[in-house]
């Protein structure tokens, strides 16, 4: 996938701003609070999804206006291969709530203006986000959600599985709380109602885990491969799936779980207990990472999200890299600024002599105003 070019206006501080990324490589210098980010974020918006930092749509519209407009020609990467090049022109338009349309609407190609959401899939991108470190230190939702939103994006029907398991998990939970509309159960209808919503639970839960797994078994390797490289081979890093359950055994999980669970009075057993492990040198991330660990763990898992992308869908994503070098040593800043070379790569630093050693398109954010550097 490829951004060609993208012109921005009245967004966030940016009040008008002209991109020609680079092929390859484009660097994005500047002091703090310059607007580094927000051009990271106005990329992102391309692919129809909500911004990384969260917030609301009407946030990203500059104070005092009620519009902002993001307008973008992209390519997909395999009609550089075709004799006649077809880019799509992309716009996109933020109001505020006392604007003429509010919300987040997409046109391509002139056509008229759809909700945002629509846009999914057109625009593959992967962001790293300094949030994205609490992969590593934070607890296991931080994880697993990684997981999933990656499953979504790839197979669509995913996310109606897992929407599925997680309704029904919510009914367990409450009967088991013994406090569904106020009144006990008695225990053997209670028995029979679990018996209901722990085979619904065995068939999405197992669904699920099947998906995790070989996602898994694909961004594994690739990771560990990634963080060989960053590392220089200075640590080793590992990951393995900490699953409840052997694949087939959730159902047998969930009976032997039965009577602790209406003790607990909460559901301990299924996918939304499991975890990935990381590991450097085989000992827990988690507990053991230093700041560059931690960084160097997260980042190779999020090129292993591009990489798995474009192996399972044939598109390489765009890499949205916000603020990757702070906290590297020398020679694992040096591996990334060639890494990235290989796919369409946006990197932001506050740092501007890390990138004079590129041949990537090199801008400066200065109040909101871009130049090329
Ligand atoms: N809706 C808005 N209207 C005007 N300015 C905004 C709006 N939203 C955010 N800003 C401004 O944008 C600036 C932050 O920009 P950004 O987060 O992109 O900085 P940055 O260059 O990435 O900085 P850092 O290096 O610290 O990460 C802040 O000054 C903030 O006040
Ligand atoms: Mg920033």
């Amino acid at each position: 996938m490829r951004l060609l070019s993208l012109e921005v206006t009245n967004y966030r501080n940016i009040s008008k701003a002209q991109l020609e990324p680079g092929r390859e490589l484009t660097v994005i210098c500047g002091n703090n609070g310059q607007g580094k980010t927000n051009l990271l974020e106005a990329i992102w918006l391309l692919t129809g999804g909500k911004s990384f930092r969260g917030g609301k749509d009407a946030e990203l519209v500059r104070r005092g206006e009620t519009f902002a407009v993001l307008d973008a020609v992209t390519l997909r990467a395999w009609q550089e291969d075709q004799e006649r090049d077809d880019p799509s022109h992309v716009r996109i338009t933020v109001g505020t709530p006392d604007s003429q349309r509010p919300g987040r609407y997409a046109s391509v190609n002139g056509t008229p203006p759809k909700r945002a959401a629509g846009l999914a899939g057109s625009f593959p991108a992967v962001v790293f986000d300094p949030g994205h470190l609490s992969l590593v230190k934070g607890a296991p939702e931080g994880r697993r959600k990684f997981l999933d939103a990656a499953l979504c994006q790839l197979y669509p029907g995913y996310l109606a599985t897992y929407r599925r398991y997680v309704r029904v998990l919510q009914q367990k939970n409450a009967l088991l709380r013994h406090s569904a509309n106020g009144v006990e159960r008695p225990y053997a209808e209670k028995c029979a109602m679990l018996e209901v919503l722990n085979a619904e639970l065995a068939a999405q839960g197992e669904a699920i885990q099947k998906r995790r797994r070989e996602y898994l078994a694909l961004l594994g390797p690739l990771a560990c491969a990634n963080y060989q490289e960053l590392s220089h081979g200075a640590e080793r890093m590992g990951i393995r799936y900490a699953a409840q359950f052997e694949p087939g055994g959730l159902t047998e999980c969930l009976k032997q779980h039965q009577s602790e669970e209406l003790r607990a009075g909460q559901s301990l057993c299924g996918i939304h207990r499991e975890d990935i492990e990381l590991l450097l040198d085989d000992h827990p991330a988690k507990v053991f990472a230093s700041q560059g660990q931690q960084r160097s763990v997260v980042l190779s898992l999020k090129m292993a999200e591009a990489a798995a992308a474009a192996r399972i869908t044939g598109e390489h994503p765009v890499l949205l890299l916000d603020d990757v070098l702070s906290e590297l040593d020398e020679s694992r800043k040096q591996y990334l600024l060639t890494r990235m070379k290989e796919k369409q790569t946006f990197v932001t630093s506050c740092d501007d002599t890390a990138f004079l050693k590129t041949d990537g398109e090199v801008y400066r954010m200065d109040g909101g105003v871009l130049s090329k550097a």
